[in-house]
């Protein structure tokens, strides 16, 4: 293979690497995967007014986020089962984003431990993402172990009362090989010590106990309940965004899924102008989807999100070359995050605004 020198060659590297069902898993979106192609291709419906003449021999990428500074605003969104990928997993993916000085969010449905990604990397810039089950008890397990463990923040995830329907999910459930566990989950909806759900689908598992009648009620509750920073993943109307700054949440990420859950949504570089309007500045906005260039991260900063979370390019960077190809994947984007900086005139994240882009012209014939 040539020189991987872009996240689309390193899709293409890790889809010769995995399986069929493996790849189909992670690029998959729902349905007709219309939300999963509009979240990369909405980007090009906005261009880059760069500004010129101006200092750029010195790029700073540093981004504070809760009082901490991060070496650039590319984050790693969670995204579960990385060891159908690699055989370190979660932890290859943890060691590669920490050691990069960015942060680490870990799936509640992933086959390394909570404990055991801390264990693995040297600097804990980790956060835990929360699928919210039915036993609140559970939830609130989960919460005190990534407490224990030193993470930084807690992702709850609200766009997944129901899992969204991937086809070729549908028509053959993923089975997770018998020697891979969902760590975190090894008693969840059965009697302690049980493996009444070892064989299993990961659907089945995860699925018939996820809280589909979990609402802002509860989630105000759970977020009383920590003292971590609390973030809403999956908002995608301004009035939700409003009802998460009410109930006291710390942050917001602007999330379809990846285009897994429904299909036919905004993408989420559409929907977050107006997200960060109605926030006003109270909280910080995030935004993930569709991420696969440096210009993608400057269009996203532009419109106002504090950082952007990156899923599928890990888990392809981890395909292809375990940590390695996780730190290969995000030097791509830090390099063209800062050629996309230097050459639209702008040195510091603080310069970045919406001048610096409009929508592109649609022509008429
Ligand atoms: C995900 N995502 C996800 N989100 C979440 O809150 N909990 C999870 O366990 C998972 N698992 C998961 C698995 C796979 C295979 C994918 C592709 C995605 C969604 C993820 O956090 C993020 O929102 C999207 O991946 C962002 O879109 P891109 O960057 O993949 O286009």
């Amino acid at each position: 293979m040539a020189k991987i020198s872009s996240i689309q060659d390193l899709q293409e590297a890790a889809k010769a690497k995995l399986s069929k069902g493996v790849y189909d898993y992670y690029s998959y979106g729902a349905m007709d995967m219309i939300t999963v192609a509009d979240n990369s291709n909405a980007y090009n419906r906005y261009q880059i007014r760069p500004r010129v003449l101006r200092d750029v021999s010195k790029i700073d990428t540093g981004v504070e986020v809760f009082g901490k500074k991060y070496a650039y605003p590319i984050f790693v969104a969670a995204t579960a089962l990385q060891k159908l990928a690699d055989v370190e997993g979660e932890v290859a993916s943890a060691r590669a984003t920490t050691k990069n000085n960015l942060v680490y969010s870990l799936s509640s449905i992933s086959t390394s431990s909570i404990e055991e990604v801390a264990d693995g990397v040297s600097t804990p810039n980790l956060w835990f993402q929360l699928s919210v089950f039915k036993d609140k008890h559970y939830n609130l397990s989960l919460i005190r172990r990534a407490e224990k463990a030193g993470y930084k923040a807690i992702l709850v995830t609200v766009d997944m009362p129901y899992s969204g329907r991937r086809l070729p999910e549908f028509r053959q459930p993923l089975t997770v090989p018998e020697h891979l566990t969902l760590k975190n989950l090894t008693s969840l909806g059965s009697k302690e010590g049980s493996s009444e759900y070892n064989k299993d689908s990961v659907y089945k598992r995860v699925v018939d106990n996820i809280n589909s009648a979990f609402t802002w009620e509860d989630l105000k509750w759970l977020k009383q309940q920590t003292k971590l920073p609390m973030l809403a993943k999956g908002i995608l109307n301004p009035r939700d965004a409003e009802l998460v700054v009410l109930n006291g949440l710390d942050g917001i990420i602007v999330s379809n899924h990846g285009g897994r859950q429904l299909d036919g949504v905004s993408s989420t570089i559409d929907a977050l102008p107006n997200i960060v309007d109605a926030v006003g500045g109270k909280i910080p906005v995030f935004v993930d989807g569709g991420i696969r260039r440096g210009t993608d991260v400057f269009k996203a900063l532009a419109f106002g999100a504090q950082a952007v979370f990156v899923g599928r390019p890990n888990l392809y960077g981890l395909a292809y070359g375990g940590q390695k190809g996780v730190e290969l994947m995000l030097n791509l984007l830090f390099k063209e995050f800062e050629l996309a900086m230097a050459l639209a005139g702008c040195s510091s994240l603080k310069d970045i605004n919406r001048s610096y882009i409009q929508q592109t012209p649609q022509l008429t014939c």
